[in-house]
């Protein structure tokens, strides 16, 4: 008989691992075993799919299977006693009751153990450490734009925006480099059709201003600069650049040197010893480079290394470290423009954010900046 009620069970039913029964298991299967043999099967398979329910749906179903007031197993095994003799039905009395005993108890500890195990689920540990929200942040090139730009703010510079896609006319002609000017080679960069580049520096922006504007001009001009440059650990085909230009009556290269040492004292350190000395941009004249004091060696062209010493590899020995390009604006450049150069003077700076940044972070390679590694990022 114990076949037909095991046959009411699902045998697919997951079962818990007969050691993990009450302890009294197998003593209760040896006591059936004397009872009511016919018994054992049901009683081993009942315990263990009741144990082995993993949740409370689970068990809910395996219960109206096995213990179901209509249609559980139990009732269906009490229902066939009028067939049994009367000796056979004290027996199967008693012994369905005994199962029905031990099923409800097992059942009733599965239940309850399901409980703890949601409650411990749901728990909120309080000691846990918190998880810290991501926080965003410019990237250390805007950082060190937005730096600059506050300082020239200072000094009473305004921002002034002009295009990354830039006319042959205004990167290079209206600067005052000719057609086949020689200055042009170091300026190589990408056509975008004839007469139109991509900008190899920021200083066509000056040009639009004054086109547009009349002096007294004082602005800056920030973004991003094109060449076709071999890339290497200092060189990009895409860098960044901010121009300065100062336009007036009467603006002299006093001006431009108390400008740029403002700048460099605000940017690096009060103290670091600068330098202008003379070189050649078609656009000013004169034209200048201001140099600071290599931070690397100290000034001193030499690091200490193990084996005692050697070139600083940051200025090659030079001691020192070019930051930008400066400069008079060239009476060209005012005559492009339409402004008269026996009126009006004025000064132009340009400089490199990459460089600056790399100079004021010790940052060694100037590839980190795109390659948007938040390892490289999260530091600054
Ligand atoms: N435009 C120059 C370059 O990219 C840098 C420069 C030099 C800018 C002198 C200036 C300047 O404004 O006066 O190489």
């Amino acid at each position: 008989m114990s076949d037909t009620l095991l046959a009411a069970l699902d045998s697919n039913w997951s079962a818990a691992d007969p050691a993990a029964l009450t302890p009294d298991h197998a003593a209760r299967l040896a006591e059936l075993e004397q009872l009511d043999p016919a018994l054992v099967a049901l009683y081993r398979r009942g315990s263990e799919v009741l144990a082995g329910a993993a949740d409370a749906n689970t068990l809910r179903d395996r219960h109206t299977a096995l213990l179901g007031r209509e249609r559980g197993v139990i009732t269906l095994g009490l229902a066939e006693m009028p067939r049994l003799s009367v000796d056979e039905r004290k027996v199967r009395g008693k012994a369905l009751n005994l199962v029905k005993r031990w099923l409800t108890e097992v059942h009733d500890a599965r239940r309850e153990a399901i409980a703890l195990e949601r409650e411990a689920a749901d728990a909120l540990d309080v000691t846990l450490p918190g998880r810290r929200g991501f926080t965003g942040r410019p990237h250390v090139l805007s950082q060190v734009r937005d730096d600059l730009l506050d300082l020239f703010h200072g000094l009473g510079f305004s921002i002034y925006t002009s295009p990354e896609v830039e006319l042959d006319e205004y990167n290079f002609e209206k600067l005052n480099f000719g057609p086949d000017h020689p200055a042009r080679d170091a300026h190589d960069t990408y056509f975008a059709g004839p007469d139109v580049v991509l900008r190899t520096h920021t200083s066509p922006g000056w040009v639009r201003a004054m086109e547009e504007r009349k002096p007294p001009l004082r602005l800056v001009f920030p973004g991003r600069v094109y060449r076709a440059e071999a890339v290497d650990a200092s060189h990009m085909d895409q860098f960044h650049q901010i121009d300065g230009l100062f336009v007036d009556r009467n603006v002299s290269m006093a001006d431009l040197k108390a400008t740029l040492n403002t700048f460099a004292r605000a940017i690096y350190r009060a103290d670091l010893p600068t330098r202008i000395i003379p070189i050649y941009f078609p656009f000013v004249e004169p034209g200048v480079q201001m140099d600071v004091q290599c931070v690397t060696c100290s000034g001193t062209g030499h690091i200490a290394t193990a084996e005692g010493g050697k070139r600083c590899p940051v200025c090659k020995g030079t001691k020192w470290v070019e930051v930008l390009g400066a400069g008079m604006v060239h009476p060209n450049v005012f005559r492009a423009v339409g402004i008269d150069p026996e009126i009006y003077t004025g000064f132009a700076f340009g400089m490199g954010l990459e460089r600056i940044a790399m100079g004021r972070y010790g940052i060694p390679e100037i590839r980190l900046f795109l390659e948007n590694d938040l390892r490289f990022l999260e530091q600054f």
